[in-house]
């Protein structure tokens, strides 16, 4: 997509989130002046600012933020106006109790934080599309307006009666008939199953395990009602304002039901928000992924890092603050991925406020500081640089689905999916496309594909032809176990890719210590009772029960791990795997 023509700034893009509303007016132009030392070229502007653009119900006041968005043309700065829908204003609440969420617990929350608010309560949605209209109304054919930016992190879930209904109709949609429900579900065991529509609920606490298919169809209703309402917003300002591009800023994380993969579709610049959750080095390591992951949903296409924190980090426990130089590595590791630019959170750091220690660009401190000096420092290396979008000849495999499945209980073990993944990442050198179930893999020489619980046959066929057609798949534990509906697929493990892989797995064998192979180091965390039906055995287990059964095999071109190795035997094998199909 020709991004430039629709409004961003040539060449990087740089700056961050930007909350004049919570300024008077005498320090903008303080901000401006800073930005422009600093290198900023696009701010973002509006997100949270809903009690200010609508003091009242129904009562809009856009004049300042025309000020602002005046204020930053003048200065050659661009804006990315966000519509403020993740934080609804207290009246909203006062008058609209209905439409505050309710936890799984049956909790009613109420006002105080962001993002209170039932992503399928009409009320909610009607003034979500009022305030945008006005938005739009008003900036549409603003000169600052680059991007727009719907909303903020969409990841809302809500058990109340309006999600409840709204699940309700979801399900008669995907499935047809109670029959179909009750069959995806297998309602058969422990006595769930369903007569009547009206019976079936958000998965809320219950007494002891829940029903993976429930659970599992909840988090697609979820990333589904969440897209429904981004659409409504996006088709707004679509209408008024053809020609700038318009986003969400994509967050990640094990508690957010958004299916990015297919969201990713629907937004015209993929954009995302990174904090890696770790200090040590894990931290470049999850930056490295991260920045794949969105090349990835941007399909090879150029992205845009919407925010990153310029200094403290949440790590758990406490805040660390980056060393020197580190957020400058962070920052060009995701443009070496095809980020568009580089964007904090926050310009100003707020006086008061929950995230009143969160860092920011310009601090408590002022300017005068070593962070704004890293990032004026950086604002002028990126003006000397051009973005690309690097292309790979290996590709990773992650699926939302499949890691929200394996967050369900009842698992021979807890899996951690998103650590398989990085895993995988790591050991391949942490560069790698990521591509998604059921697409086109044949321009890659290899295919990683790690825990990938749940494959349809549509999905396993993608990887079989693949093989067929000369392809190098290396594959590990608990791929292709279940189909779509997270139901077992019968016959032994890894079930869809059993004949691709030329194996048979009896049954799984969790590990409590790490057990000895005949090469490559010690199996850790998970092992497999493994027959051969046409594939090699490469390492055989070399302790414990499955001594001398395969650990590691390969059938023609692929590969099946039934543990996890050592991230250095992990790296050398992928490693090796590669170097022969070059
Ligand atoms: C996200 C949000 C911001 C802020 C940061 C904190 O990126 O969009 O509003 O809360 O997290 O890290």
């Amino acid at each position: 997509m020709a991004i430039d023509r629709r409004g961003l700034p040539d060449g990087l893009c740089y700056g961050g989130d930007y909350n004049p509303e919570q300024w008077p007016e005498s320090v903008w132009h303080e901000d401006v002046a800073l930005m422009r030392a600093a290198g900023v070229n696009l701010v973002t502007v509006g997100v949270f600012a809903w009690s200010s653009l609508e003091p009242r119900p129904g009562v809009f006041d856009t004049g300042w933020l025309a000020r602002v968005l005046d204020l930053l043309h003048e200065h050659g700065i661009r804006a990315v106006l966000a519509t403020p829908t993740a934080s609804p204003p207290p009246w909203f609440s006062r008058l609209h109790p209905d439409a505050l969420p309710v936890t799984a617990d049956g909790v009613r929350l109420t006002h105080g934080s962001r993002d209170t608010y039932c992503p399928s309560a009409p009320a909610y949605l009607k003034v979500a599309r009022a305030v945008c209209a006005a938005l739009v109304e008003r900036f549409a054919d603003h000169p600052a307006v680059a991007m727009w930016h719907v909303h903020n992190e969409y990841s809302a879930v809500c058990h109340c009666p309006h999600s409840t209904a709204a699940f309700r109709v979801w399900l008669h949609a995907k499935h047809g008939t109670l029959e179909a429900l009750n069959d995806a579900w297998v309602t058969a065991f422990w006595g769930q199953r369903y007569g009547d529509w009206d019976e079936i609920g958000t998965p809320r606490a219950t007494r002891y395990l829940a029903n993976p298919g429930q659970d599992l169809d909840f988090r697609r209703f979820c990333s589904d009602a969440l897209l429904a309402a981004y659409l409504e917003q996006r088709d707004l300002i679509r209408a008024a304002a053809p020609d700038v591009p318009i986003t969400t800023n994509f967050v990640f994380g094990a508690w957010v039901p958004v299916d990015h993969a297919r969201w990713a579709r629907e937004v015209d610049v993929v954009a995302i928000d990174d904090y890696p959750s770790d200090a040590g080095p894990a931290a470049e390591e999850q930056t490295a992924f991260a920045g794949d992951l969105a090349r990835g949903w941007a399909r090879g296409e150029p992205w845009l890092l919407m925010e990153s924190a310029p200094n403290l980090i949440y790590t758990p426990g406490r805040m660390h603050a980056k060393e020197p130089g580190r957020m400058a590595a962070h920052s060009l590791a995701h443009v070496a991925r095809g980020s568009r630019g580089v964007m904090f959170f926050q310009w100003r750091q707020p006086r008061g406020g929950a995230e009143r220690f969160h860092s920011a660009v310009v601090t408590h401190a002022g300017f005068d500081t070593r962070v704004f000096r890293e990032v004026a420092a950086l604002g002028a290396h990126l003006r000397t640089m051009t973005p690309g979008v690097p292309a790979n000849r290996t590709a990773l495999l992650f699926d939302a689905h499949s890691w929200w499945a394996l967050q369900g209980a009842g698992l021979p073990a807890p899996v951690d999916y998103l650590d398989e993944v990085r895993a995988a990442h790591k050991a391949l050198g942490g560069t790698a496309d990521v591509v998604f179930p059921g697409e086109a893999v044949s321009t890659y020489a290899v295919v990683v594909v790690p825990a990938l619980y749940l494959l349809d046959d549509a999905q396993a066929d993608v990887l079989r032809r693949y093989v067929e057609d000369g392809g190098t798949l290396v594959v590990s534990y608990l791929s292709g176990t279940c189909d779509e509906h997270a139901r077992v697929r019968l016959g032994g493990y890894p079930g869809a890719l059993r004949d691709v892989l030329g194996i048979r797995v009896e049954e799984f064998h969790p590990l409590a210590e790490p057990v000895a192979l005949s090469t490559r180091g010690k199996g850790m965390f998970w092992s497999e009772r493994v027959h051969l039906q046409g594939a090699v055995a490469e390492v055989t287990y070399d302790g414990g029960e499955l001594t001398g059964l395969p650990a590691i095999t390969r059938h023609g071109r692929a590969w099946y791990l039934s543990t996890r190795l050592s991230s250095d035997e992990y790296t050398r094998i992928l490693t090796e795997i590669i170097n022969t199909e070059r």
